[in-house]
């Protein structure tokens, strides 16, 4: 059986810039997300530049069960050796100006489909030779998120289930790490309504930056990854400041008065 490194949230920024980099290094890619014309797109872009197979297979992983049905066509037949869990979307502004099910979505793409895919993925790189697993999660997992809410508790959740795993699989085929990153230029302010925050407007980072760090990172199978010194130094800062000082500061970039 061909091995394949399957990414999520394929379509568009970092997701697609991983899959560049992934084809460049000659890996097979499965790529999914909902827009399937762009995923085609990227996929002849890529077979043609590397030789190599990319197959598309669409899916709207805010439905309940789409990451199982998923899963199981990825793995019909082949062997993910590498599963990039990069799909993911934030909701800015007060928690109750959304509809309750824009939130249940956003746990559904950024928790649940994440946590299905990496538990079928282990057993599954077990049985075939071992693997790598890389969970997108994001600073915002390292304070409060004010306007924000669901979507930096999805992140913190991502990250700690991650450290977790990554303890738990120590010395195993199978590794599983966090990237974190800061603000990074992709379509991910325009899907959050995040137009007038400060972090909107903040200095970032661009997608292929962040693509590569977060596959090295997966490759020499480390346990957390933040992209950027001025990232990696906010980050540091969190272990001293009070929790309420990082809401305060969190609640100036993401409120948009
Ligand atoms: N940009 C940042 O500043 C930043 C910072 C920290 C962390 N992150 C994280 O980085 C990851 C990639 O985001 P990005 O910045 O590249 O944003 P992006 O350009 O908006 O890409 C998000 C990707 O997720 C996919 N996606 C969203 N909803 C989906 C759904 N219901 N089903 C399947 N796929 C879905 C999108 O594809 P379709 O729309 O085609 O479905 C798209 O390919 C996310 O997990 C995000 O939380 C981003």
């Amino acid at each position: 059986m061909t091995n394949y490194t399957l990414i999520t949230g394929a379509s568009q920024g970092i997701g697609a810039e991983f899959a560049r980099i992934a084809a460049r290094e000659g890996h097979n890619l499965i790529l999914t997300a909902r827009n399937e014309s762009s995923l085609q797109s990227l996929a002849s872009e890529l077979d043609n530049s590397h030789g190599i197979e990319a197959i598309v297979l669409p899916a709207d992983l805010a439905e309940p069960g789409a990451a199982k049905t998923l899963w199981d066509r990825a793995t019909d037949g082949r062997r993910v050796d590498r599963l990039i869990n990069n799909a993911g979307f934030g909701l800015n502004g007060p928690l109750t100006d959304f509809p309750f099910q824009d939130h249940a979505d956003l746990l559904e793409v950024n928790v649940n489909a994440l946590t299905r895919l990496t538990y079928l993925a282990i057993d599954h790189m077990m049985a075939n030779d071992g693997g790598r697993i890389l969970n997108v999660a994001s600073i915002l997992a390292y304070l409060p998120g004010p306007y924000f809410s669901t979507y930096g508790g999805s992140k913190a959740f991502v990250l700690a289930f991650s450290e977790g795993l990554s303890k738990e699989l120590q010395g195993s085929s199978v590794s599983v790490t966090a990237l974190c990153p800061g603000t990074t230029r992709t379509g991910f302010f325009d899907r959050a309504q995040m137009e007038g925050t400060k972090a909107a407007a903040s200095s970032m980072q661009t997608p292929g930056e962040v693509a590569k760090t977060g596959w090295e990172a997966m490759t020499r199978r480390a346990r957390t990854v933040v992209p950027g010194t001025a990232n990696r130094a906010l980050v540091f800062a969190t272990r001293f400041a009070p929790r309420g000082a990082l809401a305060a500061t969190a609640a100036k970039l993401f409120s948009k008065a």
